[in-house]
């Protein structure tokens, strides 16, 4: 990436302040088996970002992040905190010194609800570090190291959240291989919707690893027949075709469900997101709360979005894909 490749991530001079942002993401199909080797595609969600500021300050580096009560010089943070992870790592990484800096977290991104806040924070940290050296930042090595960082947060991830929010264009994506740009031969409208009820990823992936363990041949076969419709839906996406994309989706609930990740609160906003004429629907994450995404077209949107309001959403964003070849530059793994 580089300042100069993104140059909208970043804005301001060292003199004054260095600003970046990142965007939250959402699974579209795939999740939980994606940690089991098997695809799944995701989407960044461009409206929805956490900001990193560096402010120009004597002495010690201070990290204000006021949303988790946090405004303290870093050395005062466990070094395992994810936010001193971030930093330390990124300086090693970039060999350079902290700067004389405040470093001010915001984030529009619900925290604990499959979004992505965690992962879109940290990245936000490191193009901010990166910019302010003047360093490049590409997408490769930004998500490698947020990928240490998920680690704290989530144990045994995929790697597919801080990959997507890098890289912050549509992915197919497979454990430990670079990410493949996805193209999308009809622009698709979605609506995201919160349950308001938080998704602890870190407790959802290990509970399914349990379950796994117990059940290995079981899971395995949930896991085959994700990867299936993961496939399918990939080929709908790239023809275009919203209405197989939607069936990919609603199948993709239904194997949540038997993962046992689902949740009376999520099914509810799915069945109701489907009777309002979505054209398929699913949670959209680790589960148990947080959102669901139901794919929609332009002339039924509003019904769903009224439809998910009355079936207890809190919030409800929609964001579209914008119909295109994929972009032809994607940088290979670091
Ligand atoms: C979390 O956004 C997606 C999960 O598949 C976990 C992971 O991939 O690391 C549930």
């Amino acid at each position: 990436m580089g300042t100069g490749r993104h140059p909208d991530y970043v804005s301001g001079v060292k003199e004054t302040a260095i600003r970046a942002s990142a965007s939250g993401k959402v699974i579209l199909l795939g999740e939980h088996a994606v940690v089991y080797g098997r695809p799944a595609i995701a989407i960044p969600l461009s409206g929805l970002r956490a900001q990193a500021t560096l402010i120009p300050h004597p002495g010690p580096f201070h990290i204000q992040a006021p949303a988790v009560g946090i405004d303290a010089p870093l050395s005062k943070l466990p070094p395992d905190h994810p936010l001193a992870r971030i930093v330390y790592l990124t300086a090693e990484h970039i060999r350079r010194p902290l700067p004389d800096a405040l470093l001010r977290i915001e984030s529009e991104i619900p925290v604990a609800s499959g979004l992505g806040s965690g992962a879109a924070v940290s990245t936000a940290i490191v193009r901010a570090l990166a910019a302010w050296y003047g360093v490049p930042a590409d997408p490769p090595t930004v998500s490698a190291l947020v990928y240490e960082v998920e680690r704290i947060y989530h144990g045994t991830p995929s790697g597919i959240d801080n990959t997507v929010i890098a890289y912050e264009q549509p992915v197919y994506f497979i454990r430990g291989q670079a990410p493949e740009p996805l193209p999308v031969g009809a622009t698709l409208h979605l609506l995201v919707a919160d349950s308001g009820i938080p998704s602890q990823t870190r407790e959802v992936v290990e509970d399914v690893r349990r379950n796994w363990e117990a059940e290995p041949t079981r899971y395995e076969m949930l896991f085959e027949r994700v990867a299936e419709e993961v496939e399918k839906a990939r080929e709908a996406i790239t023809r275009g075709d919203a209405r197989a994309l939607g069936k990919r989706m609603d199948a993709n609930h239904k194997l949540l469900q038997e993962i046992g990740v689902s949740a009376p609160a999520l099914d509810r906003l799915v069945e109701a997101a489907r009777r309002a004429g979505a054209l398929g629907a699913k949670l959209s994450g680790a589960g148990r709360g947080g959102n669901i995404i139901a794919l929609v077209d332009k002339s039924t949107a509003e019904r769903v979005r009224e439809a998910l309001k009355t079936a207890g959403a809190v919030h409800i964003w929609q964001t579209d894909v914008e119909m295109g070849p994929a972009p032809l530059a994607v940088p290979g793994p670091s």
